[in-house]
Parts: structure tokens; C-alpha cells; sequence
């Protein structure tokens, strides 16, 4: 493989404290060299990138994903999942055990990768908790382990049973894995589309009380702490409501192993945006209140909340365009994550772009234990992105590297351009800094 030198950039690397002009050297895969421009020691013969004006950071990492392989290549497949990974700037995506058949076996675990499946940025499995993710038997986890899975889940299948998620908690801590809850108490949910409020009642629709999803939280954050295991470690998915980031909160002042995420929808958009049924404003969980939106935007800025992911969901076209209650849950997010949180975290709520490159990078690397990943210190994984961070665009759903064009960001202005993807060395997704620059 040949050596590639990204020059004349300036490297964003928060894990490793930097935040300076530096050029830096990968070769085989990882990272050879740091260094002040022009001062490259062994870059001969490499592959030059001229980075000028632009930002190097670690390599995105979005541990919300569902790739939907194996069994609905027709929404996506991990080849064009991570197409769309890459161009939005990510180099890991964990993946959803959500898939058909569920990935609740080693063998389905080690089919999604496998080399045949394309896939053109690293993809970390995350294996389903229970057998079918039917909430009732225990998977084993060191054998999902030993075939790659980064942790465990049944996400949009919640575990309601008590004691079936103290078994999963326990088990998982013993084998060094994480437990990622989809919080929603489905006894509270059924027959709903989207959150209890006033817009649910002016369209005549069922909705989601947000107790459903602070009720497991703290259900949840209960079991963690009675099973007094520091190993133990519960990780909230797609937190929504205020009250269920404050549980989180509070569980981290009593010192407990829980951890959050937050997707870009849940602090941008409100309930609002379902407007008049648009199903690309659907989502589990749903876009809530304008006060749960700024509870999430809160605990972004307090450092609450550990990651952003995006809970990238393709359906197609003719699932979505169906009455609002039937249209299935999700919305793609991969392309356009960066771009909104530069956009809204950085330039409007002025959080430092070192933290929210660590909340896309660094922290979530961290919280599944992904080593080498996340960071660009000498001998890790040669994951960057390069992005011109001023460069403002408008992201179109027809130019989209999915398969499936189900989002509410088409025609936003977004901020900050990729301009390479690297994955382990290679370019994974080139852009070319000028498409729809400006509208
Ligand atoms: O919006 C969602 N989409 N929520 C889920 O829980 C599942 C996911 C999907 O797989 O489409
Ligand atoms: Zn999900």
C-alpha cells in the first residue's frame, strides 16, 4: 500500500490534545508520523494530499447505525452504507442487530464481515442481547465476542423484563461488553406514531408519553447500580427527553457506568417538524417537545451526553409514501451529521470544534472500546477525515450514496465540506469541494 502524506492541514486531534498545523504520514494501515509542515521525516515517495485550509481529524466513528444486511439489501446494503459513511467523513460504523435474520449468532456476526460485503469503511457488529431479540434468552456473548461484536443490544426491541436485563447486564460485564438499550417501555407505546402533545392531538394520532422512555432509563439505571459491578456498563441509545438525560445525569454523579447518545434530529428537530404527516419526520424515538429538544442541546453543551450517533435508518421510497401510521420508524443521517453539527453545535451554540469532533470521534471510539480508533497519535488506525470547515453547501437526498433518500435535511444548509475519507490508509470517498456549494 502506498504511503499517503496529508500536508499544510490543520489537525484537530482531541483524545491526543492536539489542535495545531501538523502534517502527518500513514502507511500500512496506521499512522507512521506527526509533524510541523514541511518537517516530514520519511515521507518520500508518499501519495501528497494538500490540505491547506483545511481540517484533519480522526476518522468519524457512529455507533448508531443499521446497515440492513443480511435480508433488506433492497434499503441498503453495507456497501452502499458505507458509501454514505465515508461521505459523510465517518471510518467506523457499529451496526444494528436488526437485520433478517436478527445478529444474535457468531456466524451472522462474521457474514457481515466478510470481505465480499464491500464494505469501504470498517464496520464493528453489535450483536443482539437476547435470541431473536424477543427480550427472553440470553445470547452468549463471548462467542458474539469472539466474532467481532462490539457490544450488545436489542435495539427497537426494548428489554422490558427485569430480570432478563439484569442477566444482560451481568453477562455482558463479564465478558467486557457494553449493553445498548433502545429506551421504550412498548406497554406504554403501542399503537402510537409519534410523541403525546398537542401535535399529536391536532393530527388525530396516537402519541408516545416521553415517560415511556424515562421510565426504562431509570428502571435501567436501577439495575446498574443494584448490581454494584464496576464493570457493568449500560449505554442509553438515541436519548430523546429531558427527564431520561437528567437520570443519566444523575446516575454519573452516583458514579455509575452510564453513558448516552444523542442523534442530530433530537436536537435539531421538534414534533413540530412531522408538519402534516410527513413520514420523513418519523422516527423512534419520536422528535419531541421544544423543551426536550433543548434538554438535549443542554446536555450536549454540558458534556452529558457522550457521543453523537446518528441512528442512520434507511427505508425505501415506497415504504415511506404511506399514511403516516403505517410508514415505518427511521430517517438516513450518515451524510449530513457532520455537516449539522459543525453548522448548529459549533457556529451556533459555539461548542469548540475539538469537542464536537471528539462527541463524533474520540468519545464514542472510547465508549465501545474501540481501540486505535478516534485518535491520530503514532500507531493508530490511519482513520481521517479531511473537511473544509468554512465551506457551506446544501445537502441534496438525490445526490445520496444510500440507497434510500428518507430524510427531513434535504435542502439544508449544512457547514463544513469532506474533502477525503481515509479508512486504514485508503481513500474511501473523495469529494471535490465544489458540489452545491451554496445554493
Ligand atoms: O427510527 C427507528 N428506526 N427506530 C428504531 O427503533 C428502529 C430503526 C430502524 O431499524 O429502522
Ligand atoms: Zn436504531
Amino acid at each position: 500500500m502506498t504511503a499517503l502524506a496529508i500536508r499544510n492541514g490543520h489537525l484537530i486531534d482531541p483524545a491526543a490534545g492536539i489542535d495545531a498545523p501538523k502534517d502527518i504520514l500513514l502507511k500500512d494501515g496506521k499512522v507512521v508520523e506527526i509533524a510541523g509542515p514541511g518537517k516530514l521525516k520519511s515521507a518520500n515517495g508518499a501519495e501528497v494530499l494538500d490540505a491547506t485550509g483545511l481540517t484533519v481529524a480522526p476518522g468519524l466513528v457512529d455507533i448508531h447505525v443499521h446497515l440492513r444486511e443480511p435480508g433488506q439489501g433492497y434499503k441498503e446494503t453495507i456497501a452502499t452504507g458505507t458509501a454514505a459513511a465515508a461521505a459523510g467523513g465517518f471510518t467506523s460504523v457499529a451496526a444494528m442487530p436488526n437485520t433478517i435474520p436478527v445478529n444474535d449468532s457468531p456466524e451472522t456476526t462474521r457474514w457481515m464481515l466478510a470481505p465480499e460485503r464491500n464494505a469501504s469503511i470498517r464496520v464493528f457488529p453489535i450483536g443482539a442481547a437476547t435470541r431473536g431479540s424477543k427480550g427472553e434468552a440470553i445470547n452468549d456473548f463471548a462467542a458474539l465476542k469472539s466474532a467481532g461484536a462490539v457490544a450488545v443490544t436489542d435495539d427497537g426491541h426494548p428489554i422490558l423484563k427485569d430480570g432478563v436485563m439484569r442477566e444482560t447486564l451481568a453477562a455482558a460485564a463479564r465478558v467486557g461488553l457494553s449493553v445498548i438499550q433502545h429506551a421504550e417501555d412498548t406497554r406504554l407505546t403501542k399503537g402510537c406514531s409519534m410523541n403525546a402533545g398537542p401535535m399529536a392531538f391536532k393530527l388525530g394520532l396516537r402519541g408516545m408519553p416521553p415517560e415511556a422512555e424515562s421510565g426504562l432509563v431509570e428502571r435501567d439505571i436501577r439495575l446498574v447500580s443494584e448490581l454494584r459491578d464496576a464493570r457493568v456498563h449500560l449505554h442509553v441509545a438515541h436519548t430523546s427527553t429531558a427527564a431520561a438525560v437528567a437520570a443519566v445525569r444523575q446516575a454519573r454523579r452516583n458514579g455509575l457506568r452510564v453513558t448516552c447518545e444523542v442523534a442530530p434530529h433530537h436536537f435539531l428537530l421538534t414534533e413540530e417538524h412531522v408538519g402534516l404527516y410527513s413520514t420523513h419526520a418519523k422516527m423512534n424515538p419520536p422528535l419531541r417537545s421544544a423543551a426536550d429538544r433543548d434538554a438535549m442541546i443542554e446536555a450536549i453543551l454540558d458534556g452529558v451526553v457522550d457521543a453523537i450517533a446518528t441512528d442512520h435508518a434507511p427505508h425505501a421510497t415506497h415504504e415511506k409514501e404511506v399514511e403516516f401510521e403505517n410508514a415505518p420508524n427511521g430517517i438516513t443521517g450518515l451524510e449530513t451529521a457532520l455537516g449539522l453539527c459543525l453548522r448548529w453545535l459549533h457556529k451556533e451554540w459555539k461548542l469548540p470544534l475539538g469537542r464536537v469532533l471528539s462527541l463524533l470521534s474520540a468519545q464514542p471510539a472510547a465508549l465501545l472500546g474501540l481501540k486505535g480508533r478516534g485518535t491520530l497519535t503514532v500507531g493508530s488506525f490511519a482513520d481521517v477525515v479531511v473537511f473544509d470547515p468554512k465551506a457551506e453547501w446544501t445537502y441534496r437526498a438525490a445526490d445520496t450514496r444510500s440507497k434510500s433518500r428518507n430524510t427531513p435535511f434535504d435542502g439544508w444548509t449544512l457547514q463544513g465540506k469532506v474533502r477525503w475519507t481515509i479508512s486504514e490508509g485508503r481513500i474511501a470517498h473523495r469529494g471535490n469541494g465544489q458540489s452545491s456549494i451554496k445554493p
